[in-house]
């Protein structure tokens, strides 16, 4: 069983959060940044895809992919995780932002965490991110058992569980 797992990001924390998934994955998957990557997306069996939202935002490039490749992603098994800072509303962020058959046809949505890098925001970021703002460092809350759960449920699929 193959896997990609495909992301697109700002500052890095959905990309760390990829790496971190597919280090717990049994089988090895493939790792794409949707903004600078291709991948032939046929080969694979199992896609997840991973995004972070800015001002209840996802990013276009994931909604393109998504609506560009329809007719493949329909025949695979898809998996959706998401990072921001609100994560009681997080899985509303993913079906507000969404197609909403990628939504529905998911097998697992999950909240991975986040986290906040003030010197990587540009002069706008900082403005924006003062409504949303938990603290004025920078900081990081990934949910490793979050990523836990979701590489086991991507295992059990490929008949590889603990
Ligand atoms: C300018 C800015 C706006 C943000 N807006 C939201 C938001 O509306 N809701 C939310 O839950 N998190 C928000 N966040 C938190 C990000 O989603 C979080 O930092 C995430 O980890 C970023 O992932 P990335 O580094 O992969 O882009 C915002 C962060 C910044 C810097």
């Amino acid at each position: 069983m193959k896997t990609l797992i495909a992301y697109t990001t700002k500052h890095g924390s959905t990309k760390k959060c990829g790496k971190l998934l597919n280090e717990r994955l049994k089988t090895k998957g493939k790792l794409i940044d949707i903004k600078k990557d291709k991948a032939k997306i046929k080969e694979y069996d199992v896609i997840l895809l991973g995004f972070s939202i800015y001002a209840g935002r996802a990013q276009k490039e994931m909604i393109n992919f998504i609506n560009s490749n329809e007719k493949v992603l329909k025949n695979k098994e898809i998996g959706l995780f998401i990072c921001c800072s609100d994560e009681e509303k997080s899985i509303e962020f993913m079906k507000e932002n969404l197609p909403n058959w990628i939504y529905e046809k998911a097998f697992i949505k999950k909240y991975l965490g986040h986290e906040i890098h003030f010197n990587k925001m540009n002069f706008l970021e900082r403005n924006i991110y003062k409504v949303v703002a938990k603290s004025k460092e920078s900081y990081s809350d990934i949910k490793d058992e979050n990523i836990k759960v979701l590489a086991n449920e991507v295992n059990k699929l490929a008949g590889l569980n603990e």
